[in-house]
């Protein structure tokens, strides 16, 4: 895992945004992986920056997003469909046909996930996912204590995750109970990850991924055995990491 340790949000952001437009530039019909949250939101500003000020072409991109809620509608304001259209979509020139977030009002909850995960393969696979983290070291949906192997699936939400979600709506009890989300094992199958961090909130859920050990009970610690995963972080986020590491990913080594 290469660790990238920035001075800002911004920072961190922007560094996140140049390999995305490094590698959307060598492969202009990447698939990409994303990912909704506060984190990937200064990601996604950068992203629509470079598109409208240096051209960055996301015309033949495809997109996989990682989770939705079970339930909300794409026009409901909280659904992960609406994010990602207000967020970064409507911004740039993709092709909605290209777009893939899970349908969290699919009839067929088990046969929509099962097409979900042939149809990334289809596409030939993730290039390039990015992945935020809970404080629980959550990646996706994929709480403490899912399976590493996990494919894309139903999950129920935790108590504490949907406390935390709580703010985004008008009472706790609206929290969706349950989501689809793509498996730690669907996430681990990208060929390249980027993990994001920030704020001191982050940094135990940073340091029991990073220098922890690999364990269901902090999913993102599964990114160690990544061949090629990214850990971009702002400093606060890497304040209890205790190894050396990068300031920027222009030539280095895993
Ligand atoms: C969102 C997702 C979640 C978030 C995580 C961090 O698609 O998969 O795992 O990445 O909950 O959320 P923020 O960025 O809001 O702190």
């Amino acid at each position: 895992m290469l660790v990238i340790v920035k001075e800002s949000y911004d920072a961190m952001s922007k560094e996140a945004a140049k390999i995305v437009a490094d590698r959307l530039r060598k492969k202009p019909n990447l698939v990409l992986g994303l990912a909704t949250g506060s984190t990937p939101l200064g990601l996604y500003k950068e992203l629509i920056r470079m598109h409208k000020e240096e051209g960055l072409d996301f015309s033949k991109v495809t997109t996989f997003n990682l989770d939705e809620y079970i339930g909300l509608p794409p026009e409901h304001d909280q659904s992960y469909h609406f994010f990602m259209w207000e967020n970064l979509f409507k911004h740039i020139n993709i092709d909605a046909r290209f777009v893939h977030v899970p349908m969290g009002m699919a009839k067929d909850v088990d046969a929509f996930c099962d097409w979900y995960e042939t149809r990334m393969k289809e596409c030939g696979g993730v290039d390039l996912q990015i992945l935020g983290i809970g404080a629980n070291g959550h990646i996706a949906f994929n709480e403490p204590g899912s399976s590493l192997g996990s494919r894309t699936r139903i999950k129920t939400l935790t108590g504490t995750t949907r406390l935390d979600n709580a703010r985004f709506f008008k009472t706790a009890e609206e929290v969706p109970k349950y989501a689809i989300t793509m498996g730690v094992g669907t996430i681990m199958d990208a060929k390249e990850l980027i993990l994001l961090a920030n704020k001191a909130s982050k940094a135990d859920a940073i340091k029991a991924a990073v220098e922890g050990p690999i364990t269901a009970m902090c999913p993102a610690s599964i990114i160690q055995l990544h061949q090629k995963a990214y850990a971009i972080v702002d400093k606060d986020a890497s304040a209890k990491l205790t190894g050396l590491y990068n300031d920027s990913w222009e030539s280095k080594t895993f």
